[in-house]
């Protein structure tokens, strides 16, 4: 136990991490993590709203997902690493919350009304689906989060979350409605109001062509366009060589449009040099320098960039076994803490009966 604030992040296991992740928030959280007591987490719980239908696939994307984190720096002797699926007070509390939501509320986040869009889920989704920012808020208040590493298409149930944390405190704790967010616990209450923390980077564009109104998508594995951190250095060529960058640039004397151009968005996102940019894009509107160059620069940053992850990526890859046994440590831990905010919320609610202990044990 410390008694330094507690930061929360997870993911749903859809696929490896790629760079939108990292400049979103994963390296965030490998800054944070010492002044943090830090919980991150696979939500594949989650990831069965849209994946119910393929199992096995969501437990090996989970898997990825624990190595990409170790890959990535996280420490698992300073930050907790842990399965959703295996801290039952998360989804104990998600029943709870769920009453403080009203369904209408629900129905006008944005980011399910673009989900339900975008995956195409018309009037088939289902009620776990809605659910779903429920959950989450569950996530971040079982831990007593004051911060909350996401990017900002997370900011809706960023929102709901501290709704609810507010709803809580003031009906089973008796803080007083009037209170600022930042006082809720001198107040009496439960719940901190949890804050975003965005990334520097607030939403990465992929390596692809804009939409037919010219807007760049974001980087996702699902629209093709993304780097992973696991990407071994040819296929990171490969894919920045075939990177979509001015269209109606086609030789290096024709001057260069910088705007809106993936190649610039990523030389302003991983390239340190300030001053060769600035060089470089002066160069490129003018007509001097060939996209070729640029891209060549940019592949050996980002091959740089991602060396040391995949170096250490190759230890835990090899060690399956290594990896769970941090996974059950780290669950191990969650629960402690996760089973201690239950029964103080229980007892808020009323409804404190016996006391319980949980234990996880190898299959
Ligand atoms: N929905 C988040 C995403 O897709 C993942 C997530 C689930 C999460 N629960 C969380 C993130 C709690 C932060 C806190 O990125």
């Amino acid at each position: 136990m410390t008694n330094k604030a507690r930061l929360i992040s997870g993911d749903t296991p859809t696929g490896k991490l790629h760079l939108g992740h990292w400049v979103g928030s994963l390296e965030n959280r490998v800054l944070l993590q010492k002044e943090y007591e830090c919980f991150f987490f696979v939500a594949n719980v989650q990831g069965f709203t849209t994946r119910m239908e393929e199992p096995q696939i969501v437990y090996q994307n989970a898997l990825e997902i624990v190595t990409d984190y170790l890959a990535c720096g996280i420490d698992p002797e300073i930050a907790t690493i842990f399965i959703q699926s295996e801290v039952p007070a998360m989804a104990e509390l998600a029943h709870f919350f769920s009453m403080l939501v009203p369904l209408p509320r629900l129905m006008r986040n944005p980011t399910i009304k673009d989900e339900i869009r975008n995956k195409g889920l018309s009037d088939n989704y289902s009620i776990g689906f809605l659910m779903y920012p429920v959950t989450q808020i569950a996530d971040i208040l079982t831990f007593r989060a004051e911060v909350v590493p996401v990017g900002e298409d997370q900011e809706p149930h960023m929102e709901l979350t501290r709704e609810v944390a507010r709803r809580f405190n003031q009906l089973y704790c008796g803080v007083n409605s009037h209170t600022e967010d930042a006082d809720y616990i001198k107040a009496g209450g439960l719940f901190p109001i949890p804050q975003t923390k965005l990334g520097r980077t607030k939403r990465l564009v992929g390596t692809g062509a804009p939409t037919a109104e010219g807007q760049l998508l974001k980087m996702s594995k699902s629209l093709n366009n993304a780097i992973f951190l696991s990407d071994p250095p040819d296929v990171i060529r490969q894919k920045i060589m075939a990177m979509f960058t001015d269209p109606n640039r086609l030789r290096a004397t024709d001057p260069g449009k910088v705007e809106n151009n993936p190649l610039w968005i990523f030389h302003d996102t991983f390239n340190p040099d300030k001053v060769w940019i600035e060089e470089a894009k002066d160069k490129y509107r003018k007509g001097q320098i060939g996209d070729v160059d640029c891209k060549k620069r940019l592949i050996e940053i980002l091959i740089e960039l991602l060396k040391p992850m995949q170096e250490r990526r190759k230890l835990f890859e090899k060690d399956k076994h290594a990896v769970l046994t941090i996974l059950r440590d780290g669950t191990e831990r969650a629960n402690q803490a996760a089973e201690e905010t239950l029964r103080l919320a229980k007892k808020a609610m009323s409804q404190a009966y016996f006391k319980r202990d949980l234990r996880l044990t190898e299959l």
